[in-house]
């Protein structure tokens, strides 16, 4: 790919960008404005990509004195990143007075698509003119990532900040999915719930959380607007999912029965706890020295997953089986039992936590056993698989 910077302050990030690109195994030629050349040189640039950099429509490395063709024809996108004020008024003009905004107008507009990540002061990004010069790069085709809110360089706060180079790296990606799920609603629980037991102390279990948000995050890639119920878990929300959060298996079975009504697919994958603890203690219990230990009366919770499914205009419901023993008997119990089109079986004990996962997909026709992998990966399968059933029959799975 191709990664332009043209002249703002965000220059800095764009070594860091690189660097990001390049372990999420993108090639970067890098291509720099002059007045980037006042922000950062291309010696960095060229370092952490260990490719020449070019800055001017004149070099004559070049056999046919064509960079602006050239640097295009083999590449899947073009980043501009910072893309300043001025140089989206210039892209916006077609004009092509430097290499960069050259190669931007001649670069084949069907295969390589242009994307521009704007970095400048607030006030400049709110402008009139910054924001029909945007409006007017869209339609051309352009897709804008961000900006980003907070600091800025010059000491004021607001909209305008170039994003974080992990931000723009994911923003990349997710431009790259596969769009299966443009237009729908998913909503997916994930983590485990906890279950007070007094002020200090609760029932809960050891689900990291990890599979619920890359499930979020990849339908989130494929074009879905997605609603992320948490329970209490350490991770970061992905990019452009809503998150609810919530500690207990009732406040998850509330936000979860009151977001599924408008919603196209429900993927449960939260390890809700089964039961609760009959009345939660108002102060700490306290130790009796040794006389007599509490007990506790737990109540059973309720099922989220068959509540849904019991919806008249119910989702597409996907439900997760976490077994110790018995997975596949257990999975398809659960099916039966849920009433879902479709479970994912895994082994409890082998995923929370992990990175990776090895699942098997379980419906009405049969058992389908897909190969280990990460939970990112099987999530992007997972949704496309998905994405692929509302395509074949759009009622799937609705009683
Ligand atoms: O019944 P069991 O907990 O084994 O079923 C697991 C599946 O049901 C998961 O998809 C889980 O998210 C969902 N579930 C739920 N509400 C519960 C218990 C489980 O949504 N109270």
């Amino acid at each position: 790919m191709v990664l332009g910077l043209s002249g703002g302050i965000a220059c800095y990030k764009a070594a860091e960008l690189v660097r990001e690109l390049i372990k999420a195994g993108a090639t970067v030629q890098v291509v720099m404005t002059e007045a980037a050349e006042q922000f950062i040189t291309a010696v960095t640039l060229q370092a952490l990509s260990n490719r020449t950099v070019f800055t001017s429509q004149w070099d004559a490395r070049e056999a046919n004195n064509m960079a602006h063709i050239n640097l295009t024809r083999g590449a899947d996108a073009v980043l501009v990143a910072p893309a300043s004020a001025d140089f989206i008024a210039k892209l916006l003009h077609g004009r092509a007075d430097d290499l960069l905004s050259l190669l931007c107008l001649a670069r084949p507009i069907e295969r390589c698509p242009l994307l521009v990540a704007p970095a400048m002061n607030r006030e400049m990004w709110a402008h009139p003119a910054t924001q029909r010069n945007v409006a007017q790069l869209k339609a051309d085709g352009a897709t804008v990532l961000g900006p980003g809110s907070g600091d800025q360089a010059c000491g004021e706060i607001g909209d305008g900040r170039m994003l974080e180079p992990a931000e723009l790296r994911d923003e990349l990606i997710a431009f790259f999915q596969p769009k299966g799920l443009a237009g729908r609603r998913v909503l997916v629980t994930a983590g485990p719930t906890f279950e007070p037991i007094d002020p200090v102390r609760g029932l809960t279990n050891r689900s990291s959380g990890k599979m619920g948000f890359a499930i979020a995050r990849a339908a989130a890639e494929a074009g879905a607007e997605v609603t992320l119920i948490a329970g209490p878990v350490a991770l970061a929300t992905p990019r452009h999912v809503r998150r609810v959060d919530v500690t207990t298996a009732a406040e998850m079975h509330a936000a979860a029965l009151a977001a599924a009504i408008d919603s196209d697919v429900f993927v449960a994958t939260a390890a809700v706890a089964d039961w609760r603890v009959a009345s939660v203690a108002g102060a700490k219990i306290k130790k009796a020295d040794g006389r007599s230990v509490p007990v506790l009366e737990l109540v059973e919770n309720p099922d989220i997953l068959a509540a849904v499914a019991r919806l008249p205009k119910r989702p597409y419901c996907v439900g997760f089986a976490a077994e110790s023993e018995n997975l596949l008997a257990y999975a398809r119990e659960k099916l039966v039992k849920k009433n879902v089109p479709l479970i994912i079986a895994n082994i409890g004990g082998a995923t929370f936590g992990e990175d990776d996962n090895a699942i098997t997909l379980v419906d009405a026709a049969g058992d389908h056993e897909w190969p280990r992998a990460g939970k990112l990966a099987l999530a992007r399968r997972l949704v496309a698989e998905i994405a692929a059933r509302l395509e074949r029959e759009p009622t799937a799975g609705r009683p």
